[in-house]
């Protein structure tokens, strides 16, 4: 089988890239990346010699590039981790995320419907469905709340899940969509949550807490994200939707105090600093459809998925700090500095 997986150079499609190289021997894998800001091919080195691997360096949004590679490269199945993923910048610049979330989703479909009406996954978020107060603990995303976004990268991804659903129906593409709540694990990109404060913690600066830190995140290693995806695109059934999360809902505030604990850092450099705006309060999926049909459950429990982690950052200093040495100081400056 050869499975096309965009987006592989950045933290939840290199991940899938490990799984599926070491669990189908037999399957070839082919990597599309742009290699924007948050692609790295570092992340790649262990099995670029690998002769199951191939790495394309092209846009999802550029037609006859995509054209090419399919045509070469016959893939059975494609899986669409590509994006622009950070709520942060595209409060900032909406524009690029619309050209690749909702555009470059466009164009990977249109190919599958050329080259012989290819099995299709949109790898997409629970950010589609809004928040949920923090008053209603008893309420949780199914895959039947409407989608209600709050940020240009959610309203983005909802785009495209509208998108897709439409190819479905109106050219009948075998398509998939998963909806995973907010994940963590190796090669996390620094400048989200959990990254960005176990790399502040390691340098003692300041651990930068939007609002309170009473928002909730339903967090799930990255891993049993993974194994989700693979079942739904060998198991899943055309056409619908599947919500993937643990209920392992967190507050903001308690996972940088954890980090403080377990890397035996002072809770005094936590600093709230201004909300970001139309920031989502809570986020819950509910996630028995992918359990009752695909029989999936997470693996790993957050205490130790956490640690996991944590290790993870410590053994791996050169892959985080040459990415916080680059470019990425501009960002943190802009984004930080007056906040
Ligand atoms: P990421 O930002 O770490 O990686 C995105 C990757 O896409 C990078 O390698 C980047 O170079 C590549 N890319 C960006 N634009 C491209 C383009 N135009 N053409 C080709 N490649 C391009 O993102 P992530 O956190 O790994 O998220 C992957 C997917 O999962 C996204 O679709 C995101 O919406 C979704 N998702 C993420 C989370 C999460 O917690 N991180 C949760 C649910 C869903
Ligand atoms: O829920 C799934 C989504 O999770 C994915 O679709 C997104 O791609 C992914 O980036 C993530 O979005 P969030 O906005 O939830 O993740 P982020 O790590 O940016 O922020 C998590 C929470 O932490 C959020 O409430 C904002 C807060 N935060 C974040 C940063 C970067 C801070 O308090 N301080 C910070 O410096």
């Amino acid at each position: 089988m050869n499975v096309i997986v965009t987006g592989g150079a950045g933290f939840i499609g290199s991940n899938f890239v490990f799984h599926m190289l070491e669990k189908y021997p037999d399957y070839r894998i082919i990597c599309l990346d742009k290699l924007t800001y948050a692609g790295n091919l570092s992340t790649l080195e262990s099995v670029m010699d690998n002769p199951n691997f191939k790495f394309y360096k092209v846009d999802i949004c550029d037609v006859p590039a995509i054209d090419k590679i399919f045509a070469e490269e016959k893939p059975d199945v494609v899986v669409n981790f590509a994006a622009e993923s950070h709520v942060d910048r595209s409060i900032e610049n909406p524009q690029v995320f619309l050209e690749t979330n909702i555009i470059g989703t466009s164009v990977l479909m249109d190919a599958c419907r050329k080259y012989g009406n290819i099995r299709y996954h949109q790898v997409s978020t629970d950010e589609v469905y809004g928040d949920l107060p923090l008053d209603r603990p008893d309420l949780f995303f199914t895959e039947t709340t409407p989608l209600h976004t709050s940020s240009p990268y959610s309203s983005s991804k909802a785009s495209a899940d509208l998108l897709v659903l439409a190819y479905y129906r109106t050219y009948g593409l075998p398509v998939t969509i998963s909806r995973c709540s907010n994940n963590y694990g190796p090669y996390h990109f620094p400048e989200k949550l959990i990254p960005l404060m176990i790399a502040n913690a390691l340098n003692d600066k300041p651990l930068p807490v939007y609002g309170e830190g009473l928002n909730v995140r339903d967090w799930l290693y990255v891993k049993d994200h993974c194994k989700a995806i693979d079942l739904i695109i060998h198991k899943g059934k055309i056409g619908e939707v599947y919500n993937v999360g643990g209920h392992n809902e967190m507050r903001n505030i308690d996972i940088v105090k954890l980090i403080c604990k377990e890397l035996g850092k002072s809770e005094d450099l936590i600093t709230f600093v201004a909300d970001r705006k139309g920031h989502d309060m809570r986020y819950a999926i509910d996630p028995t459809k992918i359990h009752n049909e695909l029989g999936w459950l997470p693996e790993t429990k957050f205490e130790d998925g956490i640690k996991l982690t944590i290790d993870w950052y410590l053994n791996n200093r050169k892959w985080w700090e040459d990415i916080i040495s680059g470019e990425y100081q501009n960002y943190y400056h802009k984004m930080y500095d007056e906040r």
